[in-house]
């Protein structure tokens, strides 16, 4: 097990040296343990909490308070993988905003914030990254958007969204984002952005060819079988784990 803490360099390094990095979300301190002790070098409270953890429909319930708690749950387990957390829905409409969020999460514990989309929120990542606070971007699907656009939609197949993707992830490069999280980008933009970047590139669900992965730690592991993307196959099956264990018990204790 790595025992340096990895920083923010220590990530951008992994590219320059082409090591592939990965990523998973954590949302507690048990998980952020395990995941630490299994040597992922980044780990993410995703707002991706709401729906795996909290319960929602999707990620545009969830609350900055709800981030705060959970970004503090995962910090106790003073990670040496690198902690980032989510901005969530409508927490950085405006400059204002977004600084005074983004704090609120750094001082809950996360060395980064992350948050959705590209130029139009380029004041934003500008400012945050101008008090000090790392920043990563989000391009492709935003999963806060998915209820303007009717689903989860593949981007990056239309020349318009693909220039716009490439354009965003320069935008965001030069704003001074220190990596980009690419979700549901076809996989040949995804890989020129990865190319064109001199910064990693983390991908979910966008093909092989990004610096890095990321995968809902729930979706890797089977913990909420009531949806997986199509793009990930689960390694283990918690949920039918957890059912089995729960029979043996129940049948333990009427055998005595
Ligand atoms: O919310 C989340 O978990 C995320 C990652 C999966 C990229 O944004």
């Amino acid at each position: 097990m790595n025992s340096q803490k990895i920083k923010v360099e220590t990530i951008r390094a992994m590219k320059a040296r082409g090591e592939k990095i990965a990523a998973l979300t954590a949302y507690d301190f048990p998980m952020a343990k395990l995941l630490d002790e299994a040597g992922v070098p980044l780990l993410l409270v995703g707002d991706s909490v709401g729906m795996v953890v909290l319960g929602y429909p999707d990620t545009t319930h969830v609350t900055m308070a709800e981030m705060e708690h959970h970004t503090r749950a995962a910090a106790r387990a003073r990670p040496n993988a690198l902690l980032g957390a989510d901005l969530p829905f409508k927490s950085y409409e405006t400059v204002s905003d977004a600084v005074a969020n983004a704090r609120r999460l750094i001082a809950a514990g996360a060395e980064f914030v992350k948050a959705e989309g590209g130029r139009e929120i380029l004041q934003q990542v500008k400012a945050i990254v101008g008090v000090g606070i790392p920043f990563m971007g989000h391009l492709g699907m935003l999963p806060q958007n998915v209820l303007e656009e009717g689903g989860y939609h593949i981007k990056g197949k239309k020349d318009e969204e693909h220039q716009r993707l490439l354009a965003d992830a320069k935008a965001l490069a030069d704003a001074g984002a220190f990596a980009i999280v690419l979700e549901l980008v076809t996989p040949p933009v995804a890989k020129e952005i990865s190319q064109c970047l001199s910064i990693p590139t983390i991908g979910i669900g966008s093909g092989l060819d990004c610096d890095g992965q990321i995968l809902v730690t729930h979706d890797l592991i089977g913990a909420f079988p009531w949806f997986t993307p199509r793009f990930v196959k689960p390694k283990v099956n918690c949920a039918a784990e957890i059912r089995s264990a729960v029979l043996i018990w129940k049948k333990d204790m009427s055998v005595r």
